[in-house]
């Protein structure tokens, strides 16, 4: 059977990834990931042991991926800091991961001559005005904010690098905001649901109008596994969903799911440098390569989330705590 690399696999997209993989097609996953704060073993633990290897690891360590990539056929690149609060609070492991990884694996894929698909996301191309009539496009040039999106640019653009220069048979990959199971209480939506799990009040930053343009994680997937069977070597896809909503309009949405008044929320301390708005035009995806998303009605897939989160206290608990200290830290 064809063998897939996941690096990050053990984290949110990478471990919906891997269950996408295994129950819709023939490959076989080996995962590495280091397992810091954002990864959890415990979120691979249904998948079968013939389909799916373990290898705790850095993508930065050149030794260990040289080793990896040699035995796979075929590279899918998640493994990340992805946080922006924390890239605003401590940015060196971003410059780490997302710039040293992406380096360590292009020089090993390089090497073999290994097909890799790097992924990576919208706020490469910084923010749009509420008002703006333009979405994001392929051709929109790169204007990151954060050192969080900064890295990820620059992971971009060494993957452009190393398909023009050396010949690296590589895709990329830039989506928008994802949800469903196995996110972190970190972010946005799992944090507003596990706080009205703990009786907690949601926490919205600013007024909530930031726009993000929520994608479910399986339509990732499926867009990713259309890329990767079916994409142009060199090309960049933007992979979205139209889910364009604004922040507020989330809270008050998860707060009338979970049977409580939609006002039952606290506004807390804006993001410093905040994003207004994310929103993707992925019709290079639907035209060339004829991808479709099945998730359509986003407050059905917020409710099957909510649902998730309500059977899997167990997963989310040991992280929540932590959190919330870093989070009160920040006035947040
Ligand atoms: P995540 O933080 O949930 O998971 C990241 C995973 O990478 C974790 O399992 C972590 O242990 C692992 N990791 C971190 N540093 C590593 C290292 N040096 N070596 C090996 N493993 C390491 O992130 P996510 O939300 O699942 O995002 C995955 C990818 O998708 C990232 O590249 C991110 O930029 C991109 N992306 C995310 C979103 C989103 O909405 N979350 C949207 C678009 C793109
Ligand atoms: O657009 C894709 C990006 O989406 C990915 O590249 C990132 O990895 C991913 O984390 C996500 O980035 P955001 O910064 O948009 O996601 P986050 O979940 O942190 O926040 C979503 C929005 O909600 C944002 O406008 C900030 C706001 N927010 C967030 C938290 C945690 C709140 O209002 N309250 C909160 O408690």
């Amino acid at each position: 059977m064809p063998r897939l690399l996941v690096t990050g696999g053990a984290g949110f997209i990478g471990s919906n990834f891997a269950h996408y993989v295994i129950n819709n097609s023939d490959y076989d996953v080996i995962v590495v990931d280091k397992l810091t704060y954002a990864g959890n073993r415990a979120s691979l633990a249904d998948l079968p042991e013939d389909r799916l290897t373990f290898v705790r690891g850095d993508i930065a360590d050149a030794r260990l991926i040289d080793d990896l990539v040699g035995n796979v056929d075929i590279v899918v690149h998640y493994a990340a800091e992805s946080h922006n609060d924390n890239s605003l609070d401590d940015p060196r492991p971003f410059l780490h991961t997302n710039l040293v990884g992406t380096f360590a694996l292009l020089e090993a894929v390089r090497k073999y001559g290994k097909r890799l698909h790097h992924i990576s996301t919208d706020e490469v191309y910084g923010d749009l005005a509420f008002d703006d009539p333009n979405r994001f496009t392929e051709a929109t040039p790169y204007n990151p904010s954060s050192p969080y999106s900064s890295t990820k640019a620059g992971s971009d653009l060494l993957v452009r690098a190393w398909v023009r220069s050396f010949g690296v048979a590589a895709t990329i990959s830039n989506c928008s905001n994802n949800y469903g199971p196995y996110q972190h209480v970190e972010k946005f939506i799992p944090r507003q649901i596990t706080n009205v799990l703990r009786g907690l009040r949601p926490r919205l930053y600013g007024e909530g109008r930031n726009v993000r343009d929520w994608i479910h994680a399986d339509d990732h997937s499926s867009a990713v596994m259309t890329i990767i069977e079916k994409g142009r070597i060199g090309e960049t896809y933007l992979i979205g969903a139209d889910g364009e909503k604004d922040n507020k309009t989330v809270v008050e949405l998860i707060l009338t799911l979970m049977g409580r008044p939609p006002d039952a929320y606290d506004h807390v301390a804006d993001r410093p440098g905040h994003d207004l708005r994310y929103a993707i035009d992925s019709t290079k995806l639907r035209t060339e390569l004829g991808w479709r998303p099945s998730f359509s009605n986003f407050e059905h897939g917020l409710a099957a989330t909510i649902e998730w989160y309500r059977k899997n206290e167990a997963w989310w608990a040991p992280a929540k705590g932590a959190t919330e200290a870093f989070y009160a830290r920040l006035g947040q």
